[in-house]
């Protein structure tokens, strides 16, 4: 027999649908918005991590690495970001979940970064995680990454819309 539920119900439920999935399709609108408005691509990185973090709820550490020009061995360097200050300020290509996205030049999800032996540490808030390289010119030049404080943060929406954001600067830098 199907139970009835009170309308109030129904309509908490519709509430909480509606704060808790900010849409992606947004944010996809929002990025190209502050692509057209920034002159530089540090304004469009500054921009898009505080965008990011603003309108999509669960992404609550959102910041730029960069490879360093002419560094032996290569390094990523920690560009904009917005969230708590991290103290991995520079990392190895072969360290973390960062060296292994710019390494493999994929985009890398991890849905619980307990359970990855690769993880280095930010915040002991941070349950899962999202790199995705940019490209310019064809080679990886850095990346975009993403906490979040909650598991499984990064659907294949967020992944589209990390992957997009990370070719607008890619094609910004190219443009240099
Ligand atoms: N967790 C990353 C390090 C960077 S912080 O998340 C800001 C990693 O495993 O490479």
């Amino acid at each position: 027999m199907r139970t009835m539920r009170p309308r109030r119900f129904w309509v908490t439920m519709i509430v909480m649908a509606t704060m808790n999935s900010p849409k992606t399709s947004d944010a996809l609108k929002e990025a190209d918005r502050l692509n057209s408005e920034s002159r530089t691509a540090n304004q469009l990185m500054q921009g898009l991590t505080v965008l990011l973090n603003k309108l999509m709820l669960k992404y609550n550490w959102v910041g730029f690495y960069m490879l360093e020009p002419d560094a032996n061995p290569p390094m990523l360097a920690l560009g904009h970001y917005t969230g708590a200050m991290t103290p991995h300020t520079r990392i190895g290509l072969n360290q973390g979940i960062c060296g292994a996205a710019a390494s493999s030049g994929k985009t890398i999800v991890v849905d619980d970064v307990k359970k990855d032996p690769r993880y280095l540490a930010c915040s002991l808030e941070t349950q899962s995680e999202i790199v995705v390289p940019i490209f310019v010119r064809g080679e990886v030049a850095g990346e975009l990454d993403i906490d979040s404080h909650f598991l499984a943060a990064f659907s294949a929406d967020d992944r589209e819309l990390v992957e997009y954001c990370a070719k607008l600067v890619g094609k910004r830098l190219e443009s240099k």
